[in-house]
């Protein structure tokens, strides 16, 4: 019989042994998945390592149980994509499932890509998806929903097929770059808003940071009606309780948490996913090597919070420079700083706690470096908060160290 192995998963986008809580989520989901005529879209977004890869992927068999068809990537790479790069971007990610689609030779013949017809596949390959592109008449605009049109047409004479779900990672990436007169997000924009306004059941599900919703909005300020933004928190005590035992209630398992462990870990944690597994992962090789296996070992936290903030603070925190770091010292002060916090306050904080204090226009300054550089992010209110998880905790850490 294989050895019980440390079932806990730190890891972007690595499937948690159990994936707790999200209810919540997943009944929203299905609500729009209900949807005859699509009105509302999804973003789903929070901070770094709550969980959204996760329940995105965990959507795609709702989704597919439900007859819609499932398409899309992860847009990581995608920071400096073009309009024709986003078309090939929906040809491709559309490919796989509508390559084995045959298409009616009328339809081809209507978008004027003719006299090779025969000579060409007939069915939607990507090399078809991306020649029809090429063909239509028109702007890029024109031409992707052309495709698209096509595409659903020829999908949705299979059987039971209710639509399509285009999916997006990261996708707080996508950016209009209007000094290269290249507009891909408005692209993506205005192509769903006006097939959907047609009756095409295509939908779209973006997951990224907490920039994503403001990016959509300053591209498409119809984007506010267009999407349902989801934000994502972390889990609330019983639901990261779930998290810590669920993985090691296992009768093969040969750790043991006592009451006492799981609320440490609760704390150190914050409910936030990616820290859960992450200490669990270490409490789990820190118990193993002892004889009682748990029963009355306790949580190593200082090598733990020491071992956490090398992996995944450090980094980040590097990039910063000095008088960045002060500020965000400034910040870690505030009683509000996990939540969110004003220039006001962190001006007036920073009179208290530094010899030479911020003025606000320096503040706002910095702060839209520091949201550039991912650390924090600006709300729709205007507030700001910290774009990485219990960063207030491990600054503090960084003053006594
Ligand atoms: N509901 C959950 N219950 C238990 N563990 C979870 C849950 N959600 C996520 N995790 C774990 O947390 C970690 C981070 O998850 P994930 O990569 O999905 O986060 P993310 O929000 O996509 O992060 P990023 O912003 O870096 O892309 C993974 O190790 C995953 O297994
Ligand atoms: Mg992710």
């Amino acid at each position: 019989m294989a050895e019980f192995s440390n079932p806990f998963r730190p890891g972007a986008g690595h499937h948690p042994p159990y994936l707790a809580g999200r209810h919540e989520e997943r009944e929203e989901f299905r609500r729009l998945l209900g949807q005859n005529t699509i009105l509302e879209n999804m973003v789903l977004t929070g901070l770094r390592g709550v969980g959204k890869t996760v329940l995105l992927d965990s959507f795609k068999p709702l989704a597919m149980s439900r007859g819609w068809v499932w398409v899309g990537t992860d847009l990581s790479e995608s920071t400096s994509i073009s309009e024709h790069n986003m078309a090939i971007r929906l040809c491709t990610d559309l490919s796989p499932v509508t390559s084995s689609l045959v298409v009616e030779t009328e339809e081809v013949r209507r978008v004027g890509f003719v006299a090779d017809t025969d000579q060409i596949s007939r069915t939607l390959t990507y090399q078809v998806l991306i020649e029809l592109y090429k063909h239509i008449p028109g702007l890029s605009l024109d031409k992707i929903k052309g495709v698209l049109e096509i595409a659903w047409r020829a999908l949705s004479k299979e059987q039971n097929v209710r639509g399509i779900i285009f999916a997006y990672d990261e996708a707080q990436n996508l950016a209009d770059q209007s000094a290269k007169d290249q507009f891909p997000l408005s692209l993506l924009l205005d192509c769903f808003q006006s097939l959907q306004r047609k009756g095409l059941p295509l939908m779209l599900v973006l997951t990224g940071l907490p920039t994503l919703f403001p990016k959509l909005v300053e591209a498409r300020t119809f984007s506010e009606r267009m999407f349902r933004v989801v934000f994502l928190q972390s889990l609330n005590e019983s639901e990261s309780e779930e998290a810590i035992r669920e993985p090691v209630e296992d009768a093969e398992c040969p750790v043991r948490l006592s009451d006492d462990s799981v609320n440490t870990i609760i704390n150190m944690s914050g409910g936030y996913p990616y820290f859960i597994q992450f200490i669990c992962r270490e409490v789990y090789d820190a118990f193993i090597q002892r004889i009682d296996k748990g029963e009355s070992a306790s949580v190593p936290v200082a090598e733990i919070e020491q071992k956490l903030d090398t992996d995944f603070f450090a980094g980040r925190w590097a990039r910063a420079s000095d008088r960045q770091r002060a500020l965000l010292f400034v910040i870690s002060r505030l009683e509000s700083c996990d939540d969110e916090f004003t220039v006001q306050e962190v001006v007036e904080e920073s009179k208290r706690a530094l010899d030479k204090p911020f003025s606000s226009s320096h503040v706002n300054q910095m702060l839209v470096a520091l949201a550039s550089q991912g650390l924090v992010y600006k709300n729709r209110h205007g507030k700001y908060s910290f774009a990485v998880p219990l960063l207030g905790q491990f600054i503090s850490r960084q003053e006594q160290g």
